[in-house]
């Protein structure tokens, strides 16, 4: 029980990190929640500073998810609680503590959760998320169309991991709701630098 509880507070203190805050100031770039977009992801700040921070962003993202999930899984915890683990990961992305609680839309962290106990589901991801956007280059409807069909791949491959990963699907879909009122005005912008 305590370590199950412990699992859960360390996986949502590890997605509290912000990667994309961390990494522009470090970079010397704007603040990614009050510039671009105004998401602190890898996109926004490929917008605002172009791919090595970009690329740093979505690796500590993918990472803050993955580590406290193989942790727990090296630590025998069960696929019910491994899958609440990932969805603690996600909330600390999201609400994150020491960032005013203003996070971003989980993507990468959620990739990240499943490649320790679910890697062949995480490459069918990855792959839908890299096709989509090839065709509309759009990184948000590319998000929204992977994590749709993440629950059927969940079922498919894992089913264990059904109810989790559609509860992260909900949140992620949740905090696309400003990206899908402008890809449905036709003014969610394709991904291009600032400068
Ligand atoms: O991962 C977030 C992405 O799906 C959308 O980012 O900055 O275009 O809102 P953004």
């Amino acid at each position: 029980g305590a370590i199950i509880v412990l699992a859960i507070i360390v996986a949502y203190l590890f997605g509290s990190l912000s990667s994309a805050v961390i990494i522009c100031k470090l970079f010397g770039l704007p603040d990614p929640r009050v510039t671009g977009s105004k998401n602190p992801g890898a996109t926004n700040v490929y917008r605002l500073g172009g791919k090595v921070p970009a690329l740093l962003t979505l690796s500590f993202d993918v990472l803050k998810g993955m580590i406290p999930v193989w942790i727990s899984y090296f630590l025998g915890i069960g696929p019910l609680f491994l899958g609440m683990i990932a969805v603690a990961a996600c909330l600390g992305h999201i609400f994150p503590l020491y960032f005013q609680f203003r996070g971003g839309k989980a993507v990468a962290t959620a990739l990240g959760t499943m490649f320790p106990v679910a890697w062949e589901m995480a490459l069918l991801l990855i792959a839908t998320w890299l096709l989509v956007f090839r065709i509309g280059k759009v990184s948000s409807l590319a998000a929204i169309i992977t994590v749709t069909l993440a629950p059927f791949y969940a079922y498919w491959i894992k089913p264990q991991y059904t109810v989790p990963t559609i509860m992260i699907s909900i949140l992620i879909i949740w905090r696309h709701q400003a990206n899908i009122s402008r890809l449905r005005h036709g003014s969610e912008q394709r991904i291009k630098r600032r400068h």
